[in-house]
């Protein structure tokens, strides 16, 4: 079942969101060689904190951080460490939840540290891209396949590979509510958007295969041959004649 929110309720998970959207777009410019996984954690948990929220993903199913840093190959849900240090060239993906008011807002970016190569630089685009697109499609009436569509249609013409495994979700009270939002499917199926629902919509695309593989850590998924992967993500609400971006940056 698709929960339907008030607008009060909309309110609330903007304010999450906008937690995470700020906290993000600080840690943007941290993301450089040198700094280490751990630091951009410690740094998102005080500044969560700080603005009166709370740490979504820390103690989530046992996940141990406040940040996803996920580097190069790493899809999703690396875990910070103070061994892990960025490099100059590597792409960092940033996923962070935050909890205000009872509810949640979840996002995600993928940084670049210094300076990286053209095919990295177009893999962030065409993945950032592609949330775009997928933006684009909500609204009352829509079809969720049509907002799945849009973003396998788009990442594959430009030659990149959709990850399967993972998918976007509904958000609200819980961080994952139904529905799934798979970023490949047919426009015209699932199920109909209605205004006041929220969603979380978040393509993972790689440079290479999609094939995924989790690590001995139990969470960092990679790529299994390797390849390049970016991820983002924004929290949205879907109404009459769109889409309200709830975790944009203020
Ligand atoms: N944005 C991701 C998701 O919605 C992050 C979850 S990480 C976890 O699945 F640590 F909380 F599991
Ligand atoms: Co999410």
């Amino acid at each position: 079942m698709i929960e339907i929110k008030t607008p009060a309720e909309i309110e609330s998970m903007r304010r999450a969101s906008r937690v995470v959207a700020e906290v993000l777009a600080e840690l943007g410019p941290l993301v450089k060689p040198g700094v280490s996984t751990k630091e951009l954690d410690s740094f998102a948990e005080r500044r969560v904190r700080d603005l009166g929220a709370v740490p979504a993903f820390l103690g989530y199913r046992g996940y141990p951080a406040t940040l996803c840093v996920s580097i190069n190959e790493e899809i999703v849900h690396g875990i910070p460490s103070p061994k892990r240090i960025v490099k100059e060239g590597d792409i960092v993906s940033l996923d962070m939840g935050a909890i205000l008011e009872g509810f949640y807002g979840d996002a995600a970016i993928t940084a670049a540290a210094g300076k990286i190569k053209g095919p990295a630089q177009r893999l962030m685009d065409v993945t950032k891209r592609s949330l775009e697109l997928a933006l684009s499609e909500v609204k009352a009436g829509a079809r969720l396949g049509d907002v799945s569509h849009a973003v396998q249609k788009y990442a594959e013409a430009q030659g990149m590979a959709v990850v399967k495994e993972f998918t976007g979700h509904g958000i609200g009270r819980h961080l994952h509510e139904d529905p799934s939002i798979p970023n490949y499917g047919k426009a015209g199926t699932g199920p109909v958007l209605r205004a006041g629902m929220t969603l979380a919509i978040e393509p993972m695309l790689c440079l290479g295969r999609a094939e995924v593989v989790v690590k001995d850590d139990g969470w960092t998924a990679v790529s299994a041959d390797g390849s390049l992967a970016a991820h983002y993500e924004h929290t949205v609400a879907v109404t009459e004649d769109g889409c309200d971006i709830l975790s944009a940056a203020d």
